[in-house]
């Protein structure tokens, strides 16, 4: 039976598990321009073995959480992976609700509905397993949302809903990557209520014969929220060396390679980042001397901003006459902390003119700009 109706609302918070949490810190507050509005109390610290720190921006939470004692979920989850996304938090109507439905189609809850009073409001959240490796998903119902705290925090700065030098709209999509595919279609078709959106397969063995790699991709959205998972798996030929396989390698498993972050100015988020001293990867001099011609045969035209803004700042553009999207993707984390184990996961950010999809251009753009720089 497929689940039609979860209540979801929107991406509330991105739990990242981290080893050394002040390099991360200073990314995304000083990057990103998220506040650090609170930190775990000393009683959380000693029930859940684990120190928790919440950023937040506009609506989105980035918890950042590192390990006191070995027998924690964020000391589980480091174990066997590097640093990296371990949950999503959604936000739902009714926890209660979320969870009789989610039951009915054979989810794995991870515990019991946990109730708490915070602040003004109240906060029910149940979690579940899914085929994302050890990625969990928990449902949150928050009477305050606005107030935006979590259980267990101690607020140590007041948050400005104003302060947002990125322009940001929100997630934009989830990218998870997987050895195989269909487990995980299956997942959020019959358990989360998802519905197909898009999809694409291609190989760069086609412009780089012998060495390129492939992938095929199917994104699953949840119509009422919005919300945008892709996912990915690898193609013959060179399946284990693709892209997609490497990256699972890097990550110890299945797991979420990307998260895109919508912005309103995707050439001021660049400069602010860029100012922050956050890098993107490197694009190939190639993509931009070819880009006029590109957006001629495309439909898209001339360009707001110009091809040299684009090249300066290093964004990437696709799309077709009827809209298209800018886009840009942060070196991974591994290389912007430059150890192995702050992980594979980066950010990207996008911005939607008029453009719905994810073009297979963007994709190849990418796969070629991620082999000149992030493996
Ligand atoms: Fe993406």
């Amino acid at each position: 039976m497929a689940n039609s109706n979860l209540g979801i609302r929107r991406i509330h918070s991105i739990e990242i598990s981290v080893f050394d949490v002040e390099p991360w810190l200073s990314y995304w507050t000083r990057g990103f321009g998220f506040q650090h509005i609170a930190t775990s109390s000393g009683d959380a610290i000693e029930t859940s073995g684990s120190r928790r720190h919440l950023l937040r921006c506009r609506d989105l939470g980035i918890v950042l959480q590192e390990k006191i004692h070995g027998g924690s979920p964020v000391a589980r989850f480091l174990a066997k992976h590097p640093e990296g996304i371990s949950r999503v938090n959604f936000l739902v109507s009714d926890a209660a609700e979320a969870e009789e439905r989610l039951l009915e189609c054979h989810a794995t809850p991870t515990d019991f509905v946990t109730s708490n009073t915070i602040a003004r409001g109240q906060w029910r959240q149940v979690g579940i397993a899914t085929p994302l490796g050890d990625v969990e998903f928990c449902f949150v119902e928050h009477t305050d949302e606005a107030d935006g705290l979590m259980p267990g925090m101690e607020q140590t700065a007041a948050f400005d809903p104003d302060r947002d030098p990125i322009g940001l709209k929100g997630i934009d999509h989830l990218t998870a990557n997987m050895r195989t595919l269909m487990p995980v279609i299956a997942f959020f078709e019959h358990v989360m209520g998802f519905k197909r959106y898009w999809d694409v397969q291609f190989h760069t063995n086609d412009i780089r014969p012998g060495i390129g790699s492939g992938l095929k991709s199917i994104v699953m959205w949840d119509e009422e929220s919005g919300i945008k998972m892709a996912n990915n798996e690898p193609l013959r030929p060179r399946f284990n060396e693709s892209q997609v396989q490497v990256n699972v390698d890097d990550n110890g498993g299945p797991g979420i390679q990307h998260m895109s972050l919508e912005v309103v100015d995707i050439a001021k988020a660049a400069e602010h980042l860029a100012g922050s001293g956050i890098e993107f990867l490197p694009t190939p001099k190639a993509y931009y001397e070819s880009l006029p011609n590109r957006l001629q045969a495309s439909g898209i035209g001339d360009l707001e901003p110009p091809v040299s803004d684009l090249q300066r700042l290093g964004l990437l553009v696709d799309g077709n006459k009827d809209g298209h999207v800018l886009q840009a993707f942060c070196k991974d984390q591994s290389k912007t902390f430059g150890r192995r184990n702050a992980g594979p996961l980066y950010i990207e950010l996008i911005q939607r003119c008029g453009g719905r999809g994810f073009g297979e251009g963007n994709f190849r753009a990418l796969f070629e700009a991620a082999e000149s720089g992030n493996r």
